[in-house]
């Protein structure tokens, strides 16, 4: 068995998430890390609250705390949030911890004993208006690439292209709008990428071929345009602080790390948080310090976080010249639009994840996110879709299915699960195609293709309908009482099936079903395709109860109280 570490992309300390976020990292991460989970193998998730920067200043600023109280409370909040959603994080850390300092600093320092860190005085855009230096991403202006007129300092969001404030045509400051800005000089670390060009072309080669295109064709277009030296530290009050005893004039002025520079230090950072609650029996290293041949490391993100992951950060652990862990399969996600505009936390506009759990329960969010994940090309929120699928898939297909089999089978046999007679041909062909379905589904699951994992399991649960609809056990009773309990019993089963196989989509409803049997075994895990036990784990004479209904149906009122609230109209992409 293999050991899987996986990492979701780190959200930003501010601001409660939008589904778009959800769909692009977290939750796909969760519903992978599951299945491994449940297929026996040794699991690490590993998340954080990314904490540190401008925004984070900001916002305190503005809610008038200082800022590690802000931060502390976000966290809280934002932990809440993904509890509600059932992210099973293996621990979910925060990049303000000393355990983040201490690497980030060690990284630093191994850089600069390498050469790779050096030490450069340069020019940085001064608002007179804000007195203040304004970092990269708080210089707003066009794009010189792709001429759209909202780029950031530090990165296009529209072309992903990586900038330079000074790169900005026409550039103003974000935080005032003004356009009176100076360049004054200062001295500032570079991590010298430019150095470390080829052997980052080198590892990437190596491992492109395996990752998916997106992800593949972003870092390629990266290197192409070559590594530059970037500078990592910046003149703010909270973020890791350059270490005195490498650079000590610097730190006198108080200067920090650059939040991606320490950000993605902290999925490591975060693995020592988890091992250190419980030093005994945890050990960080094994997964991030000359791991062997069996971790295998999975990331997940959206694209604007591709060139960090696939370039900046592995330039970064090569240049520390330590065998630090470096990524094996880079999942990367195009955008979840909200009726094909932005969703935009700044904006307000879309769907919060709060505000999500607050109308309807997670499996609700779950599936139909990961069953529309914009994984080959972008996809697009919409009310009408959203609740459309929710009534066909999940209160049709699977809900009323369960909940038929088990009130029927109560009224007609009583509260334990009917014998019958042997299975027949029926449900010979039933057993061959739900072997094939499997077979389809895991294969999906074991490609990371999300949407296609989906449709699989969306058509197991409809093979077990298309069943009940051909052996009618309503009429077969009639006639045939035997045969009615074999039909029900094999339904049974196909439900306990439903069960352990939705569970990483869905794992509330997954655990509500499971639960309806009085099984003596725990029965969660796995059930391949080759197993003889997908429609016999549940025995006749095994105690049931009916779950109240698994999934409401939505209503046009709903559809309208839903579109009401948060605002259908199309928006412009
Ligand atoms: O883009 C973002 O939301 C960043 N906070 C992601 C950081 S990922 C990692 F490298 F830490
Ligand atoms: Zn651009």
């Amino acid at each position: 068995m293999a050991r899987h570490l996986i990492t979701s992309a780190l959200p930003y300390i501010n601001g409660i998430k939008h589904l778009g976020n959800m769909v692009g990292s977290m939750l796909p991460a969760d519903v992978y890390s599951r299945y491994l989970r449940q297929r026996g193998h040794e699991v690490l998730y590993i998340c954080a609250t990314d904490e540190h920067g401008t925004p984070a200043e900001l916002a305190a600023k503005e809610q008038g705390v200082p800022v590690d109280e802000f931060c502390a409370s976000a966290h809280d909040a934002q932990k809440a949030v993904y509890d509600g959603f059932a992210l099973a994080f293996d621990y979910f850390g925060r990049s303000s911890s000393p355990q983040n300092t201490e690497i980030t600093q060690h990284f630093a320092r191994r850089l600069h004993e390498n050469g790779f860190i050096e030490e450069r005085a340069i020019r940085q855009v001064y608002s007179p208006a804000d007195g203040r230096f304004l970092p990269d991403r708080y210089v707003e202006g066009t794009c010189p690439h792709c001429g759209y007129d909202k780029a950031r300092g530090d990165q296009c969001e529209n072309c992903t292209r990586v900038l330079d404030p000074t790169d900005l045509i026409e550039p103003r400051s974000a935080i005032s709008g003004s356009t009176d800005l100076e360049v004054r000089e200062t001295k500032h670390l570079f991590l010298l990428q430019s150095k470390l060009q080829h052997e980052v072309e080198e590892w990437v080669a190596r491992h492109e071929e395996e990752w998916p295109q997106l992800a593949a064709s972003i870092a390629r277009k990266w290197l192409n345009e070559g590594l530059h030296d970037r500078a990592i530290t910046r003149d703010l009050d909270w973020g890791v602080p350059v270490p005195a005893d490498t650079w000590p004039d610097l730190a006198a002025e108080g200067k920090v790390f650059y939040v991606w520079f320490d950000a993605p230090i902290e999925y490591i950072g975060a693995t020592k948080e988890w091992a250190d609650q419980d030093p005994e029996n945890r050990d960080w290293k094994s997964w991030w310090y000359d791991a062997d041949a069996t971790v295998r490391y999975t990331e997940f993100m959206a694209k604007d976080n591709v060139p960090f992951h696939t370039v900046m950060f592995p330039a970064t652990e090569l240049g520390v010249r330590e065998p630090w862990k470096k990524v094996d399969y880079v999942k990367a996600f195009n955008w979840l639009t909200y009726y094909g505009g932005k969703f935009s936390t700044s904006q307000k506009r879309g769907v919060f994840t709060d505000q999500a759990l607050d109308i309807l329960p997670a499996d609700y969010w779950r599936y139909f996110l990961i069953a529309n994940a914009p994984e080959s090309d972008d996809s697009s929120f919409t009310w009408e879709h959203f609740t459309a699928t929710v009534n066909k898939d999940l209160a049709d297909t699977l809900g009323n299915f369960v909940n038929r089999v088990l009130s029927f089978s109560k009224k007609r046999f009583g509260e334990a699960v009917p014998a019958g007679g042997e299975p027949g041909e029926a449900e010979t062909r039933l057993g061959t195609e739900i072997a094939t379905l499997l077979a389809e589904y895991e294969a999906q699951m074991e490609a990371l293709q999300f949407r296609k994992a989906a449709a699989a399991l969306r058509a197991l649960w409809s093979a077990g309908n298309s069943y009940l609809e051909e052996k009618a056990p309503w009429l077969e009773i009639k006639t045939d009482k035997d045969g009615a309990a074999l039909t029900l019993r094999t339904a049974m089963n196909l439900i306990h099936l439903y069960a352990v196989v939705s569970e990483p989509f869905i794992p509330g409803t997954a655990a509500a079903m499971r639960q309806a049997f009085s099984l003596e075994e725990d029965t969660a895990t796995w059930i391949t395709p080759d197993e003889a036990r997908a429609l016999t784990t549940v025995a006749a004479g095994t105690p049931f109860t009916v779950p109240p209904v698994l999934f409401a149906k939505l209503t046009d009122d709903d559809l309208d109280a839903y579109k009401e609230r948060f605002g259908g109209e199309p928006q412009p992409a």
